[in-house]
């Protein structure tokens, strides 16, 4: 289920003061999708909700796939301007990288709904640049995921932590989120750092060498599930016992989570929906209507670990 609430005005100027671009009244309207890649469940989850919505809400979608690439994800959404889309929708790979896009679709007059990530607020503002951000608050899930490690741990844990795709607001914010909440312990101490690209193939092989440069690893923190789950694969694989010899926490809600909380192999899964097709839909409609929308559009997100696992399969996607 997903919760909406407008959160505070994002505080930093506009690129350009001209009013945002109004969505036509028309059906059916075209709307772009970029999507960043599809080489997760999430991903197809997510790309899955705007097809099923489309007929419903009465967008005719077009739809692209950067593999990975936020160069791609910008040529994608360049091509969806100049084809003239009516809106467009999408989660920006990176903050940076594909804030230029977005004036660009302003000065073409299509207006953009960001969903998942958000961009770096001095490049282009939620609310000014684009209508709004519609997504999880990622910080407050690495706080809960920290809390849970911290509970589960007694406080001592030397911890691996499983970065998301560099440059991310995903990875940015849960880092942050996670970091600051276990500063003030000291018995949490962060052995190593690094990306894994959000990938289960690239989580797996960054976790087998820090295994070796780290056998003292008690701790993994991965930023989302496919990562978490490479972790275990490669923990099992060096012939420790996930869950036992190695705590692990994660990010998402996969079904692939939530089946290894019910194994025991994974400790505990922060939520983060991937269903912003419907909720897209009835802010899009809102906006068009003339109504207020707030610069965050916060989803609500729930956790998971061995008391409600069984209760909660149904959520795994
Ligand atoms: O931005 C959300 C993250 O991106 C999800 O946690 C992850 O699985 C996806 O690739």
């Amino acid at each position: 289920m997903i919760a909406v609430a407008c959160a505070a005005a994002a505080g930093a100027a506009s690129a350009d003061d001209a009013p945002l671009p109004k969505i036509a009244a028309k059906k059916p309207l075209k709307v772009g999708f970029a999507q960043t890649e599809s080489n997760n469940p999430w991903r197809l989850a997510e790309t899955k909700s705007f097809k099923d919505v489309a007929a419903k809400c009465g967008w005719q979608m077009v739809m692209t796939d950067a593999n990975s690439s936020a160069a791609k994800q910008v040529s994608d959404i360049r091509s969806m301007i100049a084809q003239k889309v009516d809106l467009l929708v999408f989660p920006p790979r990176e903050e940076k990288p594909l804030a230029p896009v977005i004036l660009e679709a302003k000065k073409a007059g299509i207006p953009v709904i960001l969903v998942d990530r958000n961009v770096d607020q001095s490049l282009a503002v939620a609310g000014k640049d684009y209508i709004t951000f519609i997504g999880s608050d990622f910080i407050d899930q690495g706080k809960r995921a920290a809390d849970w490690l911290i509970k589960a741990t007694n406080g001592n844990a030397k911890i691996i932590e499983l970065e998301g795709s560099t440059g991310a607001s995903a990875a940015n914010d849960r880092k942050k989120g996670f970091d600051d909440e276990i500063a003030s312990h000291s018995g949490m101490q962060i052995i190593a750092s690094q990306s894994g690209d959000f990938a289960r193939d690239k989580g797996r092989q960054v976790m087998e060498t820090l295994l070796q440069s780290h056998p003292e690893v008690t701790a993994v923190y991965a930023h989302n599930d496919e990562m978490a789950l490479g972790a275990i694969a490669a923990i099992k694989a060096a012939g420790k016992v996930p869950g036992k010899d190695i705590t692990i926490v994660s990010i998402d809600g996969t079904r692939g989570a939530l089946e290894a909380i019910k194994a025991g192999e994974l400790g505990a899964d922060v939520q983060s929906s991937p269903f912003f097709g419907p909720i897209s839909c009835e802010v899009a409609e809102k906006y068009a209507k003339g109504e207020s929308i707030g610069p965050w559009v916060k989803v609500s997100d729930k956790f998971y670990d061995k008391s409600n696992v069984d209760a909660s399969m149904k959520d795994g996607y």
